[in-house]
């Protein structure tokens, strides 16, 4: 069988793909210990890819808990050359309702004491990362957005993702600091993702679906649990549809992608 490709990476709410074909269950193991499911594989309207629940399918793992370093792996050692991940996010910006999509561009890291990489211990690497997600790979999903025309649904692309620690949610000191950075949303997880891919020359980019106005919005309640998963129901299914859409557009045109070749010139340790 042909290596997987496409990876999909499932956030709060998108615990499968429905249309996924042929699925079978893989338990892979990794230097890193287990990832946080087991790996689906399958195919998604004929071509193959391999979904991963990232907080677990019965959601058990706090973002803090993640094994980063073992779900992509996991994802490396199947073959997958592109990884799409849905997120559920706050907003932060008026124009990003919720239920509208952000494919953002760019990343700013709040987290702590998170392994963000597979290097040290002997070897020195440094990737460039002041793009942290891939360009075509974003476009790729904007445009499968933008082509659904979901009702009352805007899809932003571009913009920047603030990435916290959690697993409480912000204060309104912070929400406001992060919005007077110009930041646009707000999630827990996908950082470290996008680090660790490009480290493992994946190509990586973000479909982030907004469940609420965290907690700056004057007219809006302060974010809680019962709002997310409320939004995250309501927006799961087109979620599956932009990643189905997105699946079908990537396979018919894989782009070259930077992210394939980030560790051409990245590795200072002598490997011979
Ligand atoms: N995920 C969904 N909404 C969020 C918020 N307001 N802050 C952090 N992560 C989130």
């Amino acid at each position: 069988m042909s290596p997987v490709k496409i990876g999909i990476i499932g956030g709060s709410g998108l615990y499968k793909m429905e249309a996924l074909k042929a699925v079978e269950e893989i338990q892979v193991d990794t230097p890193f210990g287990p990832p946080s499911d087991a790996l689906i594989q399958g195919n998604l309207d004929g071509t193959p890819v391999v979904f991963l629940a990232r907080h677990n399918r019965h959601h058990t793992i706090l973002p803090t808990e993640l094994p980063f370093r073992a779900n992509i792996y996991a994802m490396k050692s199947l073959g997958v050359e592109y990884i799409i991940s849905a997120s559920a996010v706050g907003s932060l910006k008026a124009a990003a309702k919720p239920l509208d999509m952000v494919i953002p561009d760019q990343f700013i890291d709040r987290t702590r004491n998170r392994i963000s990489t597979f290097f040290g211990e002997g070897i020195v690497a440094h990737i460039t990362f002041g793009d942290p997600v891939c360009p075509q790979l974003s476009q790729i999903i904007t445009e499968s957005a933008q082509s659904l025309q979901l009702d009352g649904i805007d899809v932003h692309a571009g913009g920047t993702y603030v990435c916290m620690e959690g697993p409480a949610f912000s204060t309104k000191a912070e929400s406001h600091l992060y919005r007077s950075w110009d930041a646009t949303i707000i999630g827990m997880t996908n950082l470290q993702e996008a680090k660790l891919a490009r480290e493992a020359e994946i190509a990586y980019a973000t479909l982030a679906l907004v469940t609420d106005y965290d907690c700056w919005h004057p007219d809006h309640d302060s974010v809680t649990v019962e709002m997310v998963i409320g939004n995250l129901h309501k927006n799961a299914e087109n979620a599956q549809k932009v990643v189905r859409e997105a699946v079908r557009r990537l396979s018919h045109n894989p782009p070259e992608s930077d992210a394939h070749n980030a560790l051409k010139y990245g590795i200072l340790t002598p490997l011979d």
